[in-house]
């Protein structure tokens, strides 16, 4: 009988992407994927660690594995990802019915470990053994594709250097050859991953990240193009004219900030100045107006006052992100911002994040409002999941579209939308023909 396998994925686009690594790795093994951890002979928790609340996630949900593999000895189960990476041997102590740990580094050795030959494989092996022709890609029209693994930027908040480890490039010529397969079969978006995409080089060549960014936009039919995540400190000129160069380069570059303060943004190790990344923000768009950003905050940093607060959401107002993503200071173990002083009072951080929110809120909907009436290119996905008398699909800046169509256009095409309303976080319209 064949085994099957169920996998539970936390966290960031990497992790999304090691999981769908390890399912077709399993997929060829011939296990068959099951959609609940009670059909499943292997169960994977694929976690994350960068921020306390998401490490709890798992375990508390190995706690309640816990019934499941005593009800049926030879389940396994397996931890994947940086929670493994960060703790090791010790979640084998705290939950003894866990069967294997490995880290984000061996996702292309399972093999060894499901065989048995590994219980904690928490290394980082120069083969990274990564088979881009078993990823099991759960969209038709959309394939992420690794440019960088692990980072070299010490932010003194992040646990990602101990979980990823050192920065590692794939070879120029490998990711080309990636990018190719993923667009034969139809994956006519692709998105590039990294921590710090823009940091890569080509092991072999040493090519920046904006003679790949080149190549691959030029690779036949590739419709969209899109990256994450970039570190403010490595945009250069090379990464702006490739983007200039290419239309099909998504003019929406992810950019986190984390602190609109100079003082804070030194503490955190970020590398760049207030000034300093409102002046990379200003290079991008005098070169590609119709830009727009993204940005990650967070705030609560030891020793962010009011007034380092207030900067945070002054430099908010001035970019006008189109998206934002916005967390706590989490302490996180081993990092060096433990030893800069205590996080911000907890009831005072919460009430910083909800004026973030409040503030990009009214961003977001005075953007989306402003896209009423115009016509907007939308890469069509599928049928909407809410309305199957319509399409779904997305604008370059990432928004859904959802909208009406006489014709029938096949997932992965290109259409005009001509837009109606603005809902909550959607838009909607009708194709133009
Ligand atoms: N606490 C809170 N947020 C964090 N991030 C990273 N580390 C922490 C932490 N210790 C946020 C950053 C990063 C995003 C992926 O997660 O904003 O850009």
């Amino acid at each position: 009988m064949t085994k099957t396998f169920f996998i539970e994925t936390w966290g960031c686009q990497m992790n999304d992407l090691d999981s769908q690594r390890l399912s077709g790795s399993l997929k060829l093994r011939g296990y068959r994927r099951v959609e609940s951890e009670g059909e499943a002979d292997l169960i994977l928790l694929n976690t994350c660690s960068i921020r306390d609340k998401s490490e709890q996630k798992v375990f508390s949900h190995l706690g309640r594995l816990r019934e499941l593999k005593s009800e049926r000895e030879e389940l396994k189960i397996g931890v994947c990802g940086c929670v493994a990476q960060q703790e090791g041997e010790a979640i084998l102590h705290r939950a003894p019915w866990v069967d294997f740990v490995m880290g984000p580094g061996n996702v292309g050795h399972l093999d060894q470990i499901l065989s048995g030959g590994r219980k904690v494989a928490i290394d980082f092996p120069d083969d990274r053994n990564y088979d881009y022709l078993t990823v099991d890609r759960p969209s038709g029209t959309k394939a992420q594709v690794t440019i960088i693994e692990g980072c070299n930027k010490n932010c003194t908040f992040c646990i990602v250097p101990t979980t990823r480890g050192r920065e590692v490039s794939r070879p120029f010529d490998d990711v080309l050859r990636e990018v190719q397969a993923a667009v034969a079969s139809g994956r006519v978006e692709i998105e590039l991953l990294g921590q710090t995409v823009n940091a890569y080089r080509c092991p072999v060549t040493g090519c920046d990240f904006g003679a790949l960014l080149s190549a691959v936009a030029e690779i036949d039919n590739v419709a969209r193009l899109r990256f994450m995540t970039s570190h403010p400190a490595e945009v250069n000129d090379s990464m702006i004219a490739a983007m200039r160069g290419h239309e099909n380069i998504s003019r929406y570059l992810h950019l986190p900030v984390q602190s609109g303060s100079s003082k804070i943004l030194r503490r955190m190790k970020r590398l760049y100045t207030r000034e300093h990344y409102l002046e990379t923000i200003g290079r991008i768009r005098e070169a590609i107006p119709e830009i727009h950003f993204s940005t990650d905050v967070i705030v609560g940093f030891p020793g962010e006052t009011e007034e380092d607060f207030e900067q945070t959401l002054s430099l908010i107002a001035e970019v006008r992100y189109g998206s934002m993503f916005a967390f706590k200071y989490s302490p996180r173990p081993g990092t060096p911002a433990l030893k800069i002083g205590a996080p911000v009072d907890d009831v005072i951080a919460s009430e910083r994040l909800n004026r973030v929110f409040d503030l990009h809120e009214r961003i977001k909907r005075e953007t989306l409002d402003s896209y009423r009436g115009r016509i907007l290119d939308v890469l069509v996905e599928g049928p909407s999941k809410h309305d199957a008398t319509m399409l779904t699909g997305r604008t370059d800046d990432n928004v859904v579209v959802n909208f009406r169509t006489d014709s029938s256009p096949l997932p992965g095409s290109m259409l005009g939308v001509r837009i109606e309303q603005a809902r909550h976080h959607t838009l909607r319209g009708e194709a133009v023909a």
